[in-house]
């Protein structure tokens, strides 16, 4: 559908084929399992979808689970990853550009997954590269596959059609906001974006999701809107964003999600694209709530219906 494309933003994708990606997913995720012998459902199942195939991981930002997820989804496939994952250990330390970088690594490879400090970083990677180049984070921007398995974690609850979702925690900085309020628009949910005041979603953006059609409320307060949204979606302070540490120190820690406040909600579902840090309260990791951790797992299915759409292997596993 979208063979050799780069994946940049969501904001170049239509609904179809976003809904093309989940429905390849869940084909997919039978291979994304660990093996299980014995049982009986076929789960774990093998596949060489992508043998022969080689995808470059270019990390110079931290990652956990990105990485990893799309590590594990192209090896499920069969094929194989090559990593830079430390900027000390490359020529990057020798001072070498990101358009030569990408220059080199893409004749190494087959697909190349960029994270990158700078905003519009992959983009212009894009420029450089003949094998597709799929965003991973490019500073506040973008982080369109992180939104991808966001949606397929929401579709799974069933709750895609007529979503009412809260956006919480830092709504400037945090680029897998920007990327799933740009795609929820397309599924014509109501968004309410809440936030410290010097955190909230960018004017820009909002006017734009406006301009699709979205709804979108805006708040301070989750304890205002948390009976109106079936969906949490709470995210970090972007530490690491801020041009002034004072400024961090001001909003760190103003805003938590406890057990006391769930009960407010009791079927709301509580996702967080995760690393957390001090913005879900430990003990709700236990509750009925909490899908975070199903969430990651979904990075891989995910992770493969992308792979095998952009290396053109779009037969079953
Ligand atoms: C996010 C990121 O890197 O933007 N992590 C992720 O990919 N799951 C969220 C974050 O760092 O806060």
């Amino acid at each position: 559908m979208f063979t050799k494309r780069h994946i940049i933003s969501t904001r170049d994708f239509s609904k179809e084929e976003i809904d093309y990606v989940l429905s390849r997913a869940e084909e997919l995720e039978i291979y994304a399992r660990a093996e299980e012998p014995g049982d009986g459902k076929g789960r774990g199942r093998k596949s060489d979808l992508l043998k022969g195939k080689i995808l470059a991981n270019l990390f110079y930002e931290p990652s956990t689970r990105t990485r990893f997820s799309f590590e594990t989804a192209m090896k499920r496939l069969g094929g194989e990853v090559i990593n830079l994952s430390s900027t000390e250990a490359s020529s990057v330390a020798k001072g070498e550009n990101l358009a030569d970088t990408i220059r080199t690594v893409s004749g190494y490879c087959d697909v190349i997954v960029l994270r990158h400090p700078h905003e519009g970083a992959s983009r212009m990677a894009a420029s450089f590269s003949p094998v597709p180049i799929i965003n991973a984070g490019d500073g506040a921007g973008q982080h369109p596959t992180q939104t991808l398995l966001d949606l397929y974690t929401i579709k799974r609850e069933g709750l895609l059609d007529g979503l009412r979702i809260a956006l919480i925690g830092d709504l400037k900085y945090g680029r897998t906001v920007h990327s799933l309020a740009y795609a929820l628009s397309l599924y014509k949910a109501t968004l309410f974006f809440v936030s410290p005041e010097a955190l909230r979603m960018p004017d820009e953006i909002k006017s734009d999701l406006k301009e699709a059609g979205a709804e979108v409320l805006e708040s301070t307060d989750i304890k205002e809107i948390i009976k109106e949204a079936n969906v949490l979606y709470v995210t970090r302070i972007q530490k690491e964003r801020f041009p002034d540490p004072a400024e961090y120190r001001k909003v760190a820690g103003t805003y938590r999600i406890t057990t006391d406040l769930i009960e407010e909600n009791e079927d709301v579902i509580i996702m967080h694209p995760l690393p957390k840090v001090d913005e879900i309260d430990v003990e709700v990791d236990g509750t009925k709530n909490a899908r975070y951790f199903k969430q990651t797992f979904y990075g891989v299915p995910v992770r493969m219906a992308i792979l095998s759409i952009l290396l053109g292997k779009e037969e079953m596993g």
